[in-house]
């Protein structure tokens, strides 16, 4: 796949939802990062709500746990003045065998204007899409897709090197069973970066070739090319037992060690999308030490997520209960 070139220029954001970046062109993605850029600069104001979203309702609807992602989204709603709820899938009407579209669609009847969707089943938030007006972001569909995620680790690494272009970036670890892995590549390719995906071959499948990344089994070979290795988690919930021999081995050949740190280039940027695994994929030494991103990432999580729900806001549909997709974009500085 070749990367599409012109990043510049403005784009008018059309879209109600949010799914995945392989929807996305390269010039909407680097709209969001622009925006989320100018939110960064926002949440550094001793002030930092904006009326952008007064009057709407954001439902976080997770079927899965998060601590970063539904956190975030809360934060960045209230952030836009937004009202925010969270439904717990553990405590609620499913177990009585409602199901995930009728649940939706009594939230949406309770006035939700956008609902953020973490599910299992890969597909799940764009079934929704299909089914309820409101505006959708899909927060991590099974092993599909966690655009938010590609998202703020794009930010990150655009804070870090400034473009995209020339930058080799590795994607180590499980990259089969990884939402991230898919978002990232997405992200990374459309933005002109060359993406190498590392891991033992039984985690790592030759088919996401496909996808214009190169496949790599030995990271010490590869590491001496590498501006930014992001570390993924083993995904140990996901995946079936017998994958690679042992932790302790899996370690060895692919955990992130400052002895490799050090053999890598002199500002090689460490991400791990979290939560992380220390000991397993990375050292205590390297996520803590100065070439880690580990909490950069985090925050930036929140400028993004403020940035895609201001976009969507502008194409939610009208329930007339506020300002919200009609405020002009300056109403964001008031
Ligand atoms: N990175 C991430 O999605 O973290 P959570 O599962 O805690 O949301």
């Amino acid at each position: 796949m070749e990367p599409q070139a012109s990043t510049s220029g403005p784009v008018a954001w059309t879209r109600k939802h949010l799914l995945g970046l392989e929807d996305l062109s390269a010039q909407e993605i680097t709209a969001i990062l622009d925006t989320a850029d100018s939110f960064t600069e926002i949440s550094a104001r001793s002030r930092k709500k904006v009326p952008a979203l007064q009057g709407r309702i954001v439902f976080n609807l997770f079927f899965e746990n998060s601590t970063r992602t539904r956190t975030s989204f809360s934060l960045a709603a209230k952030r836009l003045s937004a009202d925010t709820q969270d439904f717990t899938a553990s405590s609620s009407s499913l177990s009585k065998g409602e199901t995930f579209i009728d649940t939706a669609r009594n939230i949406e009847a309770m006035g939700a204007d956008l609902l953020v969707v973490r599910h299992a089943t890969p597909g799940a938030p764009h079934l929704l899409s299909k089914h309820v007006d409101c505006s959708i972001i899909n927060a991590g569909d099974g092993a599909h897709e966690h655009p938010t995620q590609g998202l703020l680790d794009l930010l990150t690494i655009r804070q870090a090197k400034g473009s995209f272009e020339g930058l080799t970036v590795a994607l180590v670890g499980d990259i089969s069973h990884s939402r991230v892995a898919r978002s990232n590549i997405w992200g990374l390719t459309k933005l002109g970066a060359r993406v190498i995906l590392c891991g033992p071959p039984t985690l790592v499948p030759r088919s996401l070739q496909e996808l214009g990344c190169e496949i790599a089994y030995n990271f010490d070979e590869i590491l001496p090319q590498c501006d930014v290795v992001n570390v993924l988690r083993i995904q140990f919930e996901r995946q079936a037992k017998g994958l690679f021999p042992s932790v302790s081995e899996y370690s060895q050949l692919y955990g992130m060690t400052q002895e490799r740190v050090l053999k890598g280039k002199e500002n090689l940027l460490v991400l791990a999308p979290g939560p992380i695994n220390r000991g397993v994929e990375l050292t205590p030494e390297v996520a803590d030490g100065p070439n880690s991103a580990i909490l950069n990432q985090v925050t930036n999580g929140l400028a993004v997520r403020m940035a895609v729900l201001y976009l969507l806001s502008g194409k939610m549909e009208s329930k007339g209960t506020g300002t919200g997709g009609d405020a002009p974009a300056n109403e964001k500085d008031a």
